[in-house]
C-alpha cells in the first residue's frame, strides 16, 4: 500500500483549521464549535473555542448508545495478583456514574482538582472518567514517586479530594501506599477535604475517620445512580499531569478536553491503524502520559479496548508475559517502551517465549518514551515478525510529534529515526541564535506555532513559566527541548535533551531535581548529577558527591546515605544507585560544572578538554574513580 502520508499532511499545511475541524466531526458535542481555532485565547491560541462538550461522555456513554455496551472496555489483567476482569462498556459507564455520584456528593464539582495516587487497576480509570464526567481535573500520580513528590502535586494543584489504594505491588515487595499518603497530607500545606481509598487484599490499610472514605462502600451506596456529564468548553482543562521540569518543582502540562479528543481520536485511526472494536494495548502506566492518552482516552474515544496491565514485562512470570497478553486478548496494537524489550531480550535473547503463543492477530509495535536504538527495533522485528514503528513525543504535546503512520499507510522504516512530522506539527530545526540550520545538521528541534490540538496549552497556575520553558527562547516556536536533525527526505533524528532531563527505564527525571536532593544531606558541600548510559534503562543516574565531614562514617556510608535520601524525596521510580565522593567538581573558570564532559567520560565516548576547565587534573580525578567503579574510559 503506497502511503497517503504525504497527501494528508499536505492537506493540512493547506488548511490546518478545516483539516482539524473534520477530526471535530468524530466527536459529539453538546454544542458543535463554529470556530476551528481562536489565536487570542490563552497564551498562544485556543482549538475549537465555542464548543461545549464531555469527555467521558464520548469515552463511555455514547458507545453505550450506539451499541457497544457489552463490548469490553477494559480488560484488567494482573499477573502480579494473578486477577483478571474483564469490564464492558456498559458496567464501566454505571461504575462511573456511581464513582463520580460519590465525588460530588464530597463537594467535587466543575474545575476542582483531584489527586489520583494509584496502581494499575480499573479503579484508578474509573477515578480518571469520574473526574471528565463532572468537569473535575484530576491529576494522576505515578505510584513509584516519594511522599514528598506527592505533597508538591497536592500542594501545586490544591486538590480537593485524593482518590487512593491502600498498596501497590512490585515485583518481591507490596508497596503500602496509606503511610505515602498520610505523609504527603502532612507536608502539603494545602490539606485535601477527603480521601477515598481503595482496599485491596494484599495489604489493607487504616483510614482515618472523617477524612478517609472505602472505595468499595461508596461504589456499592450509588449503585445504579445516574449523574449526567457536566458540559465543559472544548477549551477548560481536563487534566494536569506533572512532569520533570529543570528544578525540583514539576511542570504542571495542562490538557484540555475539545483538541484534546480530536487528536487522539484521529491519532487512533491514522497513526495506530485500528478500527473501533479492536482491542489495543499501551504496556505503561496512568500516571504517565502514555498512560492518560493511550491506556485511557483514546482507545475509549475511539471504541477500542484497551488492556489495563498490571506486571513487568519479565519476572510477572516470565519474559513471555507480552506475548501470553497478546494471545489471550488479541490484541491488535501494543505500544510500549523500548527498554521493555531490551528487559525481554536480556532474559530470552532467542525469544524462545515466542513460539508458545498464537500471535496471528497481532499487527504492530510502536515504541516511544525514549530513542529506540536500531539494535532493539531490528530484534522485535525480527522475533515478532510485524512492523515496529519509533515514534516521538513528549508528556507536553500529548501524542505523536513525529512517527510513520500505520493507517495512512507505512513509510520506508529508516533505523535511528522516528520518521516524519504528523499533521499539525511544522517541526524545523534552529541554531542557537534561531536561523533554520540545512538538513543534516544538528540543532534545537521546534514547532512553528500554534501547537495542534491536544498540546498542552498552559502550565497550571504558572503562566510566566510557560512562556520562559517554551516560548521565549525562540519566538514564534515552541522548544521541544531535544537537539537533533531533518535529514534530506524531511526524516527526523532526535538525538539528545537540550537541558537537564533524563530518561530512564522510559521515565522521565530531572538530575537538577536529585541534585536539589542530593544537597539536602548535611554533608554535601557540593554535588552533580549526570545520566550515564545503561544497556537496559537507556539512562541511570549518577551522583558526584563532594563532603566536608564524615563524622567518623565511611565514604561509602555516606553514599548510602545519599542513595536513602533520594529515594525518600524522589521515589525508587529514580533508580538512584550509583553516588561516588570525589574530592572536587570539574568547573570552567565561571564555576560551571562540567557535567556533558563527566557524561561523555562516563559513556566512553571521545573527550576533550575543554578550553575554558579551571584545573584539568580534576577531570583526570573523575575518570580514576569512575574507573574504579568499572564506568570510565579513557580520554582521546
Ligand atoms: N509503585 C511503587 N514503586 C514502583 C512503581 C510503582 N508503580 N513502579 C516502579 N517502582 C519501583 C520499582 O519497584 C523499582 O524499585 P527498586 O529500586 O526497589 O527495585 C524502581 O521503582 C524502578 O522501577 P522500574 O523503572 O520499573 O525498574 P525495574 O528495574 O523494576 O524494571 C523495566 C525495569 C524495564 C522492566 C521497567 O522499567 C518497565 O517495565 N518499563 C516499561 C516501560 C514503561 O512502562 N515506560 C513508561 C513510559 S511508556
Ligand atoms: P516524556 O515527556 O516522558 O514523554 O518524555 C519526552 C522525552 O522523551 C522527549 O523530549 C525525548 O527526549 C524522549 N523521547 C520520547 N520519545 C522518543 C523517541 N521516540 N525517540 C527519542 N527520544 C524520545
Amino acid at each position: 500500500m503506497t502511503s497517503r502520508y504525504g497527501e494528508v499532511y499536505e492537506s493540512w499545511r493547506r488548511n490546518p483549521e478545516g483539516f482539524w475541524m473534520d477530526q471535530a466531526e468524530a466527536i459529539d458535542w453538546f454544542t458543535k464549535p463554529e470556530t476551528a481555532f481562536d489565536p487570542g485565547l490563552g497564551v498562544y491560541g485556543g482549538w475549537f473555542p465555542d464548543g461545549i462538550t464531555n469527555t467521558c461522555y464520548n469515552c463511555l456513554d455514547r458507545h453505550v448508545d450506539g451499541g457497544r455496551g457489552d463490548q469490553a472496555a477494559l480488560i484488567y489483567d494482573s499477573p502480579i495478583t494473578g486477577a483478571k476482569r474483564t469490564i464492558s462498556y456498559a458496567a464501566m459507564l454505571s461504575e462511573v456514574e456511581a464513582f463520580a455520584g460519590a465525588l460530588s456528593d464530597k463537594g467535587v464539582g466543575k474545575g476542582d482538582r483531584v489527586v489520583i495516587y494509584m496502581p494499575m487497576v480499573p479503579e484508578a480509570i474509573v477515578a480518571m472518567l469520574a473526574c471528565a464526567r463532572l468537569g473535575a481535573v484530576h491529576s494522576v500520580v505515578f505510584g513509584g514517586f516519594a511522599a514528598s513528590e506527592l505533597a508538591t502535586r497536592i500542594e501545586d494543584s490544591k486538590a480537593k479530594l485524593i482518590v487512593s489504594a491502600s498498596c501497590g505491588i512490585e515485583p518481591g515487595r507490596i508497596v503500602a501506599y496509606k503511610p505515602l499518603l498520610d505523609a504527603a497530607i502532612e507536608q502539603s500545606h494545602h490539606k485535601p477535604e477527603a480521601t477515598i481509598v481503595l482496599q485491596r487484599e494484599q495489604h489493607r490499610c487504616d483510614l482515618i475517620e472523617g477524612r478517609d472514605f472505602d472505595y468499595a462502600e461508596l461504589i456499592a451506596a450509588n449503585a445504579g445512580r445516574k449523574v449526567a456529564c457536566t458540559p465543559v468548553k472544548a477549551t477548560d482543562p481536563l487534566y494536569v499531569l506533572y512532569t520533570s521540569g529543570t528544578t525540583g518543582q514539576p511542570k504542571g502540562v495542562v490538557r484540555d478536553n475539545g483538541g484534546h479528543m480530536a487528536a487522539l481520536y484521529w491519532s487512533m485511526h491514522a497513526i495506530y491503524g485500528v478500527k473501533p472494536g479492536e482491542v489495543f494495548w499501551a504496556a505503561s502506566d496512568i500516571g504517565w502520559v502514555v498512560g492518560h492518552s493511550y491506556i485511557v482516552y483514546a482507545p475509549l474515544l475511539h471504541g477500542n479496548t484497551t488492556i489495563v496491565f498490571e506486571g513487568k514485562p519479565v519476572g510477572t512470570p516470565d519474559a513471555g508475559t507480552f506475548w501470553r497478553v497478546i494471545s489471550e486478548h488479541d490484541v491488535a496494537v501494543l505500544f510500549t517502551a523500548p527498554t521493555a524489550f531490551r528487559a525481554i531480550r536480556k532474559e530470552d535473547p532467542e525469544g524462545s517465549f515466542i513460539g508458545n503463543y498464537d500471535l496471528s492477530g497481532f499487527r504492530a509495535l510502536f515504541l516511544a518514551g525514549e530513542r529506540a536504538d536500531p539494535d532493539t527495533i531490528q530484534w522485535a522485528e525480527r522475533m515478532l515478525n510485524v512492523p515496529v514503528i519509533d515514534h516521538w513525543w513528549q508528556t507536553e504535546t500529548g501524542w505523536t510529534i513525529a512517527g510513520n503512520p500505520m493507517g495512512l499507510g507505512l513509510l520506508p522504516v529508516k533505523y535511528g529515526s522516528p520518521a516524519v512530522p504528523m499533521p499539525g506539527y511544522d517541526v524545523q530545526v534552529l541554531d542557537d541564535a534561531g536561523h533554520p540550520v540545512p538538513a543534516g545538521t544538528l540543532g534545537n528541534i521546534v514547532v512553528k506555532l500554534p501547537l495542534p490540538p491536544g498540546c498542552l496549552p498552559a502550565l497550571w497556575n504558572a503562566e510566566q513559566r510557560f512562556r520562559d520553558a517554551y516560548l521565549t527562547e525562540f519566538p514564534g516556536y515552541y522548544k521541544t527541548a531535544d537537539a537533533g536533525f531533518i535529514d534530506d527526505d524531511g526524516y527526523l533524528f532526535i538525538m539528545a535533551r537540550t537541558d537537564d532531563i533524563i530518561n530512564v527505564a522510559g521515565h522521565r527525571l530531572s538530575t537538577g531535581g536529585m541534585e536539589e536532593a542530593v544537597s539536602g544531606h548535611p554533608d554535601v558541600v557540593e554535588c552533580a548529577v549526570i545520566g550515564i548510559a545503561d544497556s537496559m534503562k537507556g539512562q541511570i543516574p549518577a551522583g558526584f558527591i563532594v563532603i566536608n565531614n564524615t563524622h567518623g562514617r565511611s565514604d561509602e556510608d555516606v553514599e548510602k546515605e545519599v542513595v536513602k535520601l533520594v529515594r525518600d524525596k524522589i521515589g525508587p521510580v529514580a533508580a538512584f544507585k550509583t553516588v561516588m565522593v570525589v574530592k572536587r567538581l570539574p568547573k570552567t573558570r565561571s564555576g560551571k560544572i562540567l557535567r556533558a564532559t563527566m557524561q561523555k567520560i562516563a559513556d566512553g565516548e571521545a573527550w576533550k578538554m575543554p578550553a575554558t576547565i579551571d584545573d584539568p587534573g580534576v577531570l583526570d580525578e573523575i575518570a580514576e574513580v569512575l574507573a574504579k567503579r568499572g564506568i570510565a574510559r579513557k580520554s582521546d
